[in-house]
């Protein structure tokens, strides 16, 4: 079995949940604390062996690559301050030369649209997803945990996570097999189903690992839910051909696409930093206390 060392990550789309905030700036370089979220979708796919990624980017989404340029002005500024530091801070997140390539999304079509964006990229070879704006809080990061599960079972492996049954048509729902508690078979998937005909309330997150054929599905850029060219879908059609499973991660994730993920996100990242955990705790008790929430 080929081993996971590449990762693609769609950055393309318009981010309209944010909007003001994502009018001139991708959706991907707003912080949880002091990181953008395009940084901990890279950092936690370094921590799962992976050396080879693929922004997929469109229009406005610039300072995404540059990001991971090295800024010798600030460096210069930095070491005549002697913050060497923060210098070695910066190089460190950074991947080596060569490390991300980008491709172009033209026009967001959807997230299956995006991800056939980077099939020269992808070749023959498994490869993970990271939807940058789902921020997963962990104690061995959630792609380790996938790409662990992949090295066992092979095939393509899904995170998941039980969602409110209220919420299924919001998300990618599993139609569930065999079920151990913390791996499951996956029997089939739904794009953004309702409630009552929902096959579970299993839903994907986003961390993927899947084998290329899923280039061949998505090549036909037949449309899905919302008119967009859908991931879920293409996947779907690999069920029975390749294993593939689900797997219930350990950790917290936040859908940091959303306002109220994101805000809680700030919250959570924050309380796991020493030096800034009373202070939040402090102002958070302030606020309840003269807060009446309705
Ligand atoms: P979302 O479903 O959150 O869509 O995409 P969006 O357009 O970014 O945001 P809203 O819903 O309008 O607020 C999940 C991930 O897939 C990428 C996004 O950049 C994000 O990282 N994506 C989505 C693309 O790269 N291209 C697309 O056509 C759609």
């Amino acid at each position: 079995m080929k081993p996971l060392r590449k990762a693609v990550l769609p950055v393309a789309g318009l981010g309209t949940r944010f909007l003001p905030a994502t009018k001139a700036m991708a959706k991907e370089m707003l912080p949880v604390v002091d990181k953008p979220l395009i940084q901990y979708a890279v950092e936690e796919a370094r921590a799962a062996g992976i050396d080879q990624f693929c922004l997929v980017t469109g229009r406005g989404k610039t300072a995404i690559v540059e990001h991971f340029d090295i800024a010798y002005e600030l460096e210069a500024t930095l070491r005549a301050r002697g913050k060497e530091d923060e210098i070695a801070r910066l190089r460190a997140s950074q991947p080596p030369p060569g490390a991300i390539v980008t491709v172009r999304q033209q026009e967001p079509l959807g997230l299956g649209h995006a991800i056939w964006c980077a099939r020269a990229f992808v070749g023959d070879d498994p490869f993970a997803i990271l939807l940058p704006d789902d921020l997963v809080l962990a104690e061995k990061p959630c792609m380790q945990q996938l790409a662990e599960a992949h090295a066992a079972t092979g095939g393509c492996i899904v995170a998941v996570t039980e969602v409110p049954r209220e919420q299924t048509n919001r998300y990618g729902i599993l139609d569930v097999g065999e079920d151990d508690g913390r791996m499951v078979e996956v029997r089939g998937l739904v794009e953004k189903p309702k409630p009552e005909v929902a096959p579970s309330n299993l839903s994907i997150i986003g961390r993927y690992v899947l084998t290329a054929e899923v280039m061949g599905h998505l090549a036909r850029q037949e449309r899905g839910a919302g008119g967009e060219v859908q991931l879920t879908d293409a996947m779907a059609k690999l069920i029975g051909h390749v294993p593939f499973h689900g797997l219930r991660y350990e950790g917290r994730r936040f859908d940091c696409g959303d306002k109220i993920g994101f805000l809680e996100a700030q919250i959570a990242f924050a309380l796991k930093r020493p030096e800034m955990a009373p202070a939040v705790c402090a102002f958070l008790a302030r606020y309840t206390a003269e807060t009446v929430c309705a």
